[in-house]
């Protein structure tokens, strides 16, 4: 399958046209943007650890049940995926208090939560992508209540089928964000990616950062840690 016309590009992906309309070739970049794009930088091999280990997490999920994008991996950075119409929502599932969550309530990173909590933000970057509730989702169209309910249900799903397969590589899934699409016939499913841009990985012995905080936050080992947490998910 050949790349066509560039349909769009992202901070970190470019999605390419098909000969075919229900499939797209995403390409991943090696570039990194945080706060909001604010900072920006290159992370060496990042495109092809996120192309790898997005396609081998989502194959695990569509296992689990939840429908994917994937199709098959072409190369190094580039994945066939099928074309879908993205919900312009971040879907953000917390095991650990950690990031904007710690900031915003006050407590400590790394303590635990009584609960699994899932929040949304609005994909807005003039805005800030500000975080919005259910009603607000509804009230303003960006999904009907059936479709939320039916993202909220495959969220949680991830959040079981990840945490499972990271804590078996050494890992804690401390947070991460998810996207979904729409296939033409309407059906869900969950599209983007899953790497350590989009997770916050610990060690489960150190505690240390294994995901992007390494980037945001300048600690060091970047493109190394990138790596590591790639020859773990492929079980080396
Ligand atoms: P946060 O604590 O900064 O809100 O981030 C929560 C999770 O979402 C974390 O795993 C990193 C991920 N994330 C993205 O994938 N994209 C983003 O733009 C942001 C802000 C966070
Ligand atoms: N999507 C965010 C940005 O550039 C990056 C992040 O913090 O993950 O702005």
């Amino acid at each position: 399958m050949e790349k066509g016309k560039q349909l769009y590009e992202g901070k970190a992906k470019k999605v390419y046209a098909t000969d075919d309309p229900a499939l797209y070739i995403v390409s991943y970049k090696d570039d990194a943007t945080a706060f909001n794009g604010e900072k920006k930088g290159t992370i060496a091999g990042k495109g092809v650890v996120n192309n790898t280990m997005s396609n081998i997490v989502f194959a695990l999920i569509e296992e689990a049940g939840v429908p994917t994008h994937l199709v098959k991996q072409l190369d190094d950075r580039d994945t066939l995926v099928k074309a879908v119409t993205i919900f312009p929502l971040e879907v953000i599932i917390r095991n650990v208090a950690a990031g904007s969550f710690s900031k915003r309530y006050g407590i400590e990173e790394g303590s635990s939560l009584l609960k699994s909590t899932l929040e949304f933000s609005l994909k807005n970057d003039d805005l800030g992508d500000p975080l919005i509730n259910d009603d607000h989702v509804i009230a303003i169209g960006l999904a009907t209540e059936d479709e939320l309910a039916v993202i909220k249900k495959y969220a949680h799903t991830v959040n079981e089928v990840m945490s499972k397969f990271f804590l078996d590589k050494g890992l804690k899934l401390i947070d991460f964000k998810i996207e979904f699409g729409k296939l033409a016939d309407g059906a869900i499913v969950l599209a983007d990616e899953v790497s350590p841009d989009t997770c916050r990985l610990w060690d489960v012995t150190t505690n240390e950062k294994m995901d992007k905080d390494r980037f945001r936050r300048d600690l060091g080992n970047v493109e190394e840690t990138y790596q590591a947490v790639l020859a773990r998910v492929k079980g080396a």
